[in-house]
């Protein structure tokens, strides 16, 4: 059964704040590559992340830290050149906008010109309103992110549920707030109680985007390689896994070395 409401030739920042406004939930994923893209962009999603996630999951680094903007640019070229509708997130990475709105508008122009995503997201609220109001200023949308950041890990200490506690409660609230006030198109809210990320997105017009904050939501967001099962050792309660490929793949890998050693692979019908 379809939820979508209206077709959409091409999604846009407009398009979103409509499907809010029509009750349509949004559906994001994470690419990093053109093939990943190319599947997830036909397959109808509205929003693609070019997740510095990759960081994680393509380089293997233990944090988000590490990801450099010229990495951030070639992920999101890639991906671009693999989509016709959805929309292209871009996440700045940790230390191109923190602390310097000057950098956070260069570092924003960059991505822009040299990968044609269509959007920023940026880890923050307060913190960084001044950087977040720079960027807007060029024209280039912003998404915002809070709760759980990841880029704030050692500030965290760990990967736990955040605002659980009244105050830091009230100042997502107020963070969430200021940055509809600012102009962001759009906000992620991570792992944050259900309730909560269900009374922020009630209080905003723009689109709230949850990972782990529940069902009260305007749209969900998973990395595609943990949605695909190809993460195998990170178990989350939030994620929903969709196929089992560590598995899988592992499966047809073993075949085909197997089908090499023995001669098996390639047959008659596969050579010239
Ligand atoms: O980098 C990323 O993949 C993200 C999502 C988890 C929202 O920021």
């Amino acid at each position: 059964m379809s939820a979508v409401n209206k077709e959409y030739k091409r999604i846009t920042t407009k398009s979103l704040v409509e499907m809010k406004a029509n009750g349509e939930k949004i559906s994001m994923l994470t690419a990093y590559d053109f093939t990943m893209a190319k599947i997830v962009d036909r397959a109808g999603i509205d929003i693609i992340l070019v997740g510095d996630s990759a960081s994680n999951v393509m380089a293997g680094h233990e944090t988000t830290l590490p990801i450099t903007l010229d990495q951030m640019i070639y992920h999101a070229s890639s991906v671009v050149r693999g989509i016709e509708r959805c929309l292209v997130v871009v996440d700045l990475p940790f230390g191109s906008y923190q602390g310097n709105s000057r950098k956070a508008l260069d570092t924003s122009i960059q991505i822009m010109k040299e990968s044609g995503g269509h959007s920023v997201k940026m880890e923050g609220g307060e913190e960084i309103a001044e950087s977040i109001s720079r960027v807007l200023t060029a024209g280039i949308p912003v998404m915002g992110h809070l709760g759980l950041t990841p880029q704030s890990i050692y500030k965290f200490g760990s990967y736990t549920v955040r605002a659980k506690e009244e105050d830091e409660a009230d100042k997502l609230k107020k963070d969430a707030k200021l940055l509809e006030e600012l102009g962001c198109f759009a906000l992620v809210l991570e792992k944050v109680p259900s309730k909560l990320a269900e009374e922020v997105a009630k209080s905003l017009t723009i689109p709230v985007i949850g990972i782990g904050a529940g069902g009260g939501v305007d749209g969900q967001v998973l990395v595609t390689h943990d949605m695909l099962g190809m993460t195998h050792e990170f178990n989350p309660r939030f994620l929903r896994r969709y196929l089992d490929l560590y598995v899988e793949m592992g499966d047809a890998f073993k075949q085909y070395i197997s089908d090499v050693k023995t001669g098996d692979f390639p047959n008659k019908n596969e050579q010239y």
